[in-house]
């Protein structure tokens, strides 16, 4: 079968593979896969910065945001075939730590962990993949091709979900957000803020197109500019932009008692001034909390199935602006300036999801 795979940490690898049928070791579960969805992390690896295959492999079958068709499964199995499904990303490590042993692998410990499609487990950018039952979640057909969303909506349904634990501290009412970024993370993270009856606000630097008009079509107010401009102080903030100099000026903005949530990857290596001084004063008189989140466990891809569904399809529809078929896909590694997410179909179904 045909695979998208790169040699980890050489730029220029990716190749369409053939590479043998799934092997029974990943689990009972057959899936044909529909579509993936492409990711900054997806870049990353596919710029020699990022990924890991697995031990005595030499390439690492890409892809970690999936959607698939169930083919096979056991008659015990959550999901039957026919089923729309989505593979989840991470893998506890062996040890196990005690968060992957109480199954929050999210909070692994050891690092130790694996990850589909990006550290020591091929991903599901394959025209079929396997997978055992409990690390398969059954998506609303009602969702059809957009339920490739779920694993990106689950990384913001745990972000939400550490800032309501976190909040929650004291008395815990938010009324406002602020997500820095309107890339995919950060619209499906306010998508979960509006659904959350939040005044939501977005923070990006295009001033027209896409990105505006679908923060304005959840009904929130978009932004260009710096954020002391906005006159805002935000209970929440989402940072999903990753980059050095809007993460400090989100940083100074929190309101009192807020939470601010990280989710953007930086590359690391800028140096910048800044007045640490200052901002450790404001964080400690206003009990600020800033976190770092990434990845997402099973309780988070069922919140994330249960968000989307009850989106508004249009708006999900809006967010998925750019599709390539698996032998076009390198167009779908070039960044166009109105890109928000762009799928890879690995599989088109006649009538169907993709
Ligand atoms: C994925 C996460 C993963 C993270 C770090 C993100 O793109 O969505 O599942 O944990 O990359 O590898």
């Amino acid at each position: 079968m045909k695979a998208l795979t790169v040699i980890p940490h050489q730029a220029g690898s990716a190749e369409l593979s053939d590479v043998p049928e799934p092997p029974d070791s990943d689990g009972p579960v057959l899936v044909q896969t529909l579509a993936v969805g492409i990711c900054g992390t997806d870049l990353e690896i596919l710029s020699g910065a990022y990924g890991w295959s697995a031990p005595g492999r030499e390439r690492l079958t890409l892809g970690h945001e999936s959607l698939g068709r169930v083919l096979d499964a056991p008659a015990d199995a959550p999901v039957s075939a026919g089923d729309l499904v989505v593979g989840i990303v991470r893998r506890p490590d062996p040890v196990p730590c005690a968060n992957c042993a109480v199954l929050e692998w999210d909070y692994c410990r050891n690092g130790q962990y694996t990850e589909r499609g990006i550290k020591e487990h091929d991903g599901y950018l394959s025209e079929r993949y396997r997978i055992t039952p409990d690390f398969v979640i059954k998506v609303d057909s009602t969702l059809g091709a957009l339920g490739v969303l779920l694993e990106p909506t689950s990384v913001v349904a745990k972000a939400w979900e550490d800032v309501d634990r976190i909040g929650g501290r004291a008395h815990w009412d938010p009324a406002t957000v602020l997500v820095t970024g309107a890339g995919p993370i950060g619209l499906l993270a306010a998508l979960l803020g509006a659904q959350r009856g939040l005044d939501v606000h977005v923070l990006d630097r295009m001033s027209d197109g896409v990105k505006p008009d679908l923060v304005r079509a959840l009904g929130a107010t978009y932004h260009s500019g710096p954020i002391g401009d906005i006159g805002l102080a935000p209970d929440v903030i989402i940072e999903c932009t990753g980059v050095s100099p809007v993460i400090l000026d989100a940083m100074s903005h929190i309101g009192i008692g807020g939470v601010m949530c990280l989710t953007g990857v930086s590359s690391g290596g800028h140096l910048i001034e800044f007045d640490e001084g200052a901002l450790n004063r404001n964080m400690v008189l206003e009990n600020v909390a800033v976190v770092g989140s990434v990845n997402a466990n099973r309780r988070h891809y069922e919140l994330a199935a249960k968000a989307l569904a009850e989106a508004d399809r249009g708006w999900l529809a809006g967010l998925v602006n750019r599709r390539v078929p698996l032998e076009r896909w390198s167009e779908a590694l070039e960044r166009r300036d109105d890109d928000v997410k762009v799928v890879i179909d690995v599989t088109t179904e006649r009538g169907g999801a993709s």
